[in-house]
């Protein structure tokens, strides 16, 4: 049966540079005054002085709102919009990694809606578009510069909530390989399985579609094949560039056909515990495939493919532990080793955290309908 499948992305530049075309977008946008949102640490890198110099040298104005931590909180989006009311912006440009842009979405948002942030949480419960975002990705795994997603974190419960909006879509991504090439060996390494966690993720969800499968594909190749290289030769820009079209395309697919178990996983565990986002998904993935495996086998085998094993004439359940050893392997190489338990889960959690992954708008769309019980399971596998 043929079914209806939209492609939502927006405009973007990709390649060594791009950020540098700052000054002419925001000209091009009318921009007033620019709300910047950044962190400590790209501002520490130098990135934000860069583009606020770039931004100033067009004669455009601007100020810098850099209150956002790892896994943002609903309050740092809420000063966030006071910030841009007080300061009387009329475009964001978002600078920094997937907490930093998914903070600027949810400013924007805020400000023309005027309601709290945690008020929009679920799939297309945002009326009115914010004012025009541009983002300027700093790290290779995210894809919040071109996604409809953004997680913000609900402190007081201790969960994180998901807004699947198109009106979340920037309005334009620069995406420029260079800005990554300031991050550590162990966030480039969290950021490229979160990117090759999109990828899988989106090629095995059940609103998969032909176009997002190119993407998908193309995307796990060029993870797979480049983020350990980018690890041995950090500086290399064309590795960097590599694995950062492989994130890019990653989230053209993950934006569009949605994700599954391991993100609606990763989401619970990251607002309980304010753990690394790429690192719990690259903790979870094997087990996640193994638990998914039997139900979407011939796209499993097609993964597996596109991290260059040679499944021909496999077995199914002896493809099944090439592609989860694999997984195992690639990350173990990229020096991710810990399990759940040693970055800080407990046993007595789970329950609770399986409830809430249950209820994430991720889960809908993962290949295997799962049990309550079934979800602790693969959280006491990964302990
Ligand atoms: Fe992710």
């Amino acid at each position: 049966m043929l079914e209806l499948r939209k492609f939502v992305a927006p405009e973007f530049v990709f390649g060594p540079g791009a950020s540098t075309l700052i000054g002419r977008y925001l000209a091009n946008f009318g921009a007033g005054k620019v709300l910047i949102v950044t962190d400590p640490g790209i501002i520490a890198a130098g990135w934000t002085e860069k583009i606020s110099d770039l931004i100033n040298k067009e004669g455009i104005d601007c100020a810098v709102f850099s209150g956002v931590s790892a896994n943002p909180r609903s309050a740092e989006v809420m000063a966030g919009a006071e910030f841009y009311h007080e300061n009387r912006c009329d475009i964001i440009v978002a600078v920094g990694g997937g907490s930093t842009m998914d903070c600027a979405k949810g400013i924007g948002i805020v400000t023309t809606n005027q309601k709290h942030i945690l008020s929009f949480e679920g799939i297309d419960r945002v009326p009115i578009p914010g004012p025009p975002l541009i983002c300027i990705p700093t790290t290779a795994g995210t894809s919040a510069d071109v996604s409809q997603f953004a997680i913000i974190t609900d402190e007081e419960q201790g969960v994180k909530i998901a807004i699947i909006s198109k009106t979340t879509v920037p309005d334009v991504a620069l995406i420029d390989s260079k800005t990554t090439m300031t991050m550590s060996h162990y966030l480039t390494a969290c950021t490229g399985m979160d990117a090759l966690v999109h990828a899988i993720e989106a090629y095995v969800s059940t609103a998969n579609s032909p176009i997002y499968d190119l993407h998908a594909l193309e995307a796990i190749r060029l993870v797979s094949a480049n983020i350990l290289p980018v690890l041995i030769d950090p500086d290399n820009i064309n590795l960097r560039n590599k694995v950062m079209m492989g994130s890019l395309q990653a989230g053209l697919a993950f934006s569009n056909a949605s994700l599954g178990a391991v993100h609606a996983m990763a989401h619970s565990l990251g607002g309980l515990h304010d753990l690394q986002h790429g690192e719990c998904n690259a903790i979870l993935l094997e087990h996640v495939i193994a638990y998914n495996f039997r139900v979407a086998a011939d796209r499993y085998i097609k993964i597996g493919e596109a991290l260059n094993l040679d499944l021909k004439n496999c077995r199914t359940e002896d493809a099944k532990d090439m592609v989860v050893s694999e997984i195992r392997r690639l990350k173990r190489s990229l020096g991710i080793q810990k399990t759940l338990g040693e970055i800080g889960l407990k046993r007595a959690d789970i329950p609770a955290l399986a409830l809430k992954a249950m209820k994430d708008p991720c889960m809908v769309t993962n290949p295997r309908v799962p049990t309550e019980r079934d979800i602790e399971v693969i959280y006491e596998e990964a302990l």
